[in-house]
């Protein structure tokens, strides 16, 4: 899984393995990037070899790891009193044809942070942003700060600036290619006209961290990030936790704000030697004691409804998810790449656009 920075992970494996005697469970940490890890899995799967029982699982690798025949179907595993805690959409994001691969543990969506001791009422539109955005920063503060580096959170800030324009990139059953739009041109000139203006040059190089870090020592007015920064920064308690507020993403006048949903779960991989064991592990450690110590300590928020704050429900339950389809991968390193060029002023955004459609078109034409 990721860096275990907390050690939260290292002691939840710690407390399973010396609670359930048997075969330890192992933890190996990978790459900070949900793609790079995908990538692990990946190779792994394709050598047929059981190097991971367990797999720590994005929403988005889903639909190419089951149809791959890399995951175990754990539909019957699922409990009753379970199924109906789990928000509905974190279980449909561990589904694929209707069988469940994935146990959800933790729910994501995009928000945007704002500091409430410099914005009186959060903007809902692009315009509101840029505006407030700009009467706020000042030579040390920035106003708005998101993920620009070529990478899977790139998308999922793209996306919710897309479908904040009214846009939308892949249809997941029809598979058609949707992106060839005049909103899609606006979002990548949107987003490109906030660097340098309202957000750093240097965002383009930004991950999660980077920008939490920047926007906890008060660097910036806005932040688009992910519930984790919340209970973070809340947890350090002091003036900055006082200061901080919740919105859903902005759009433009007329349309609606839409989150990109995120999320992490467990699978069991299908060469497996000992899915039962697997399973008692993903068992324990999707159980609410094991889940409200990630969360007190890593930030994260659990997919069960009993223990999402309400704060951010409303976002959850209304978040998108990315296309369920088994090319994902691809196609996001496709939208990535030709986003990135128009963000560093190599391609125009009609270029971007243009690239970005005709070669996801030639990847999804079968
Ligand atoms: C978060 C989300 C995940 C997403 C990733 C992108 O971890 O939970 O779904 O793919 O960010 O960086």
């Amino acid at each position: 899984m990721e860096p275990d920075g907390t050690g939260v992970w290292r002691d939840l494996v710690a407390k399973f393995n010396s609670s359930h005697p048997g075969a330890p469970v192992r933890l190996i940490e990978g790459p900070t990037a949900t793609d790079t890890r995908e990538d692990m899995y990946s190779t792994a799967f394709l050598a047929r070899g059981s190097s991971y029982d367990i797999v720590y699982c994005d929403g988005i690798w889903i639909a190419k790891f089951a149809a791959a025949g890399w995951l175990a179907d754990l539909t019957a595993r699922l409990r009753e009193d379970d199924r109906r805690d789990i928000l509905p959409v974190e279980l449909q994001a561990g589904e694929y044809e209707g069988k469940l691969y994935r146990m959800p543990a933790f729910t994501d969506a995009g928000v945007l942070y704002y500091r409430t001791d410099l914005v009186k009422e959060p903007p809902e539109t692009f315009e509101e942003l840029t505006r407030i955005a700009r009467a706020s920063q000042t030579g040390e503060r920035w106003g708005y700060l998101w993920q620009g580096q070529q990478y899977e959170g790139l998308v999922t800030v793209f996306l919710e600036v897309l479908w904040g324009f009214g846009g939308d990139w892949i249809d997941s059953s029809s598979r058609k290619v949707l992106l060839d739009s005049r909103e899609a041109v606006e979002a990548v000139t949107w987003l490109k006209g906030t660097i340098g203006t309202i957000s750093p040059p240097a965002v383009t190089t930004y991950t999660e961290e980077a920008t939490r870090n920047n926007f906890q020592n008060g660097r910036a007015v806005f932040l688009r990030n992910w519930p984790y920064v919340w209970t973070l920064i809340n947890r350090r308690g002091g003036e900055m936790a006082a200061n901080i507020g919740v919105a859903p993403p902005v759009h433009a006048e007329g349309e609606w704000s839409t989150s990109t949903l995120g999320g992490w779960g467990f699978a069991i991989s299908r060469f497996s030697r000992d899915p039962d064991r697997a399973w008692q592990f993903v068992e324990f450690v999707t159980r609410p004691q094991q889940l409200r110590e990630v969360q007190q300590r890593q930030g994260r928020i659990p997919s069960r409804r009993s223990m999402i704050p309400g704060r951010f429900l409303p976002i959850l339950e209304s978040a998108r998810m990315r296309p369920a389809i088994p090319e994902y991968a691809q196609a996001s390193d496709i939208l990535q790449r030709w986003l990135s060029a128009a963000l560093t002023g190599r391609v125009t955004a009609e270029e971007a656009v243009k690239g970005a459609t005709r070669e996801t078109w030639q990847l999804l034409k079968t």
